[in-house]
């Protein structure tokens, strides 16, 4: 792809697009080894060898993160109070990603994080119907038939019930629900009584939430591990990301 010197650094991190035509400017940055002062000059992305104070600039076209968010951060590109999942990634380049999908303030784990738009199209697209799979500790445990009726699709208030969903109860849940909630204290604010996995093929606003909630249970902490092949690396503390492996990558674009 041709494109503009100063677009170009930009695009690799190397500052704002004024920035970068000042840099041009003081000849600090060559093409195929020659000092190129115009900002306008046009590079061509796959082949010519840009470098930057002698340093070899690479340019990517597209960027995939994977994030373990944590709780208290919103999943957008900006927002004037609280701190949004992109000021994790403040040492990347942050320009054109978004997070694929939103998870709610309080929900922790997998967020994909890209400046690819097809791809979290593809993801997103309810035609798509694809999987995305949620540990959920909830305040009451369900009986043998809310499980049925979790698993055929529930009235949560929308025009028409949930999709089919998975649910099966975790009871080897050791280590998987943060020691600030407590188990088997479904009667304090933040006690859970039971630990669920479920995967839903929607991404409606509040989702399990509400869900839970037609049953007559509170989701009290909630964790997307998964979402189609994605899986959550659980090295990945909260907070932490990590770049795509290429396998990953391969993965989601089946
Ligand atoms: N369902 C919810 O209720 N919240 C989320 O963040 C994701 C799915």
């Amino acid at each position: 792809m041709k494109m503009r010197l100063d677009r170009y650094l930009a695009e690799c991190g190397c500052g704002t697009r004024s920035e970068v035509k000042n840099l041009i400017k003081k000849g600090r940055v060559s093409v195929n080894g020659a000092v190129v002062t115009d900002s306008s000059a046009k590079v061509e992305t796959e082949t010519d060898a840009v470098s930057f104070d002698g340093m070899s600039v690479g340019y990517e076209q597209f960027r995939y993160y994977m994030l373990n968010k944590p709780a208290g951060c919103i999943s957008a590109t900006n927002d004037g109070l609280s701190s949004t999942v992109l000021d994790i990634l403040a040492d990347e380049n942050t320009r054109d990603l978004f997070p694929v999908g939103r998870l709610d303030k309080d929900t922790e784990g997998l967020l994909l994080i890209t400046n690819d738009g097809q791809l979290a199209h593809r993801l997103l697209s309810p035609r798509m119907h694809v999987d995305k799979t949620y540990i959920a500790a909830v305040s009451a445990a369900l009986g043998g038939e809310e499980l049925e009726r979790f698993a055929k699709g529930l009235d949560i208030g929308d025009d028409k019930p949930t999709l089919p969903a998975q649910i099966r109860e975790v009871t080897e849940n050791e280590g998987m629900i943060p020691d600030r909630f407590g188990a088997g204290d479904a009667g304090g604010a933040e006690g859970y009584e039971a630990v669920y996995e479920v995967i839903i093929r929607e991404g409606r606003y509040h989702q399990i939430k509400r869900m839970f909630e037609a049953l007559g249970s509170r989701v009290v902490y909630l964790k997307r591990v998964a979402m189609g092949t994605l899986s959550l690396d659980e090295g990945l503390e909260p907070g932490e990301y990590r770049r795509l492996t290429e396998e990953e990558l391969e993965a989601l674009n089946g």
